[in-house]
């Protein structure tokens, strides 16, 4: 089966028993890292009612869904219902999971079953992730020079390599960057591409 990968975020910014929003194309995800460090990715839907999983909290190996506190172990499936501590919940009751890899400090997700490659971003260290209040024409037109290959648009700064993985979600636009350079000229630079791009959609 194929699907791709779309990155979810950096792997820096997701810390041990966190769980944030993410998005598969039009599907909206609950990602988070267990206590042992363990990443998921499930549709954000709580099985038992729809209550969103992003607003859960994680403890130990599983989260917990806000609302009535039905807990789901890393493999999606119910492990306890508070108000019938006894039962031991149907195999049926589980999240919808999502394949969920890291590679490079990128966080990747792809539907389960997916066999296609992930790019390659050997050689370049995570930078920054930023949020771009624009679509993607505006931000191809804030990087010229960069070349794009799928999700990542590739250039150089000063002569070192900078990679740039996007996610499109619509009205904005999530970018993963990576760099081999100067951490903190790639954040600069960064940042007066996002004002290039913002600005091309009031112009
Ligand atoms: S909606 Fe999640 S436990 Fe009830």
């Amino acid at each position: 089966m194929s699907g791709m990968w779309v990155a979810n975020g950096l792997s820096q910014d997701l810390p041990l028993g966190v769980v944030m929003a993410g998005a598969w194309q039009g599907a909206e995800l609950a990602i988070w890292r267990s206590a042992s460090g363990r990443l998921s990715a499930w549709n954000d839907r709580c099985p038992h009612r729809g209550m969103r999983l992003s607003h859960g909290f994680v403890r130990g190996e599983t989260l917990s869904c806000i609302y009535h506190g039905w807990a789901y172990g890393t493999d999606g499936a119910c492990s306890k219902i508070p108000a019938h501590p006894a039962m031991v919940p149907p195999a049926a009751i589980k999240a919808e999971v999502y394949q969920c890899v890291e590679a490079e400090g990128v966080i990747w997700v792809a539907p389960a079953g997916s066999d296609v490659d992930l790019p390659d971003l050997s050689g370049l260290a995570a930078v920054r992730s930023v949020t771009v209040q624009a679509g993607l024409a505006e931000v191809a037109h804030a990087l010229p020079g960069f070349v794009c290959e799928g999700a990542v648009w590739r250039g150089q700064l000063d002569g070192a390599a900078v990679a740039l993985v996007v996610q499109d979600r619509g009205a904005l636009v999530r970018i993963h960057a990576l760099g081999t350079g100067d951490r903190v000229k790639v954040s600069r630079w960064l940042d007066g591409m996002m004002r290039l791009a913002e600005q091309g959609v009031l112009a």
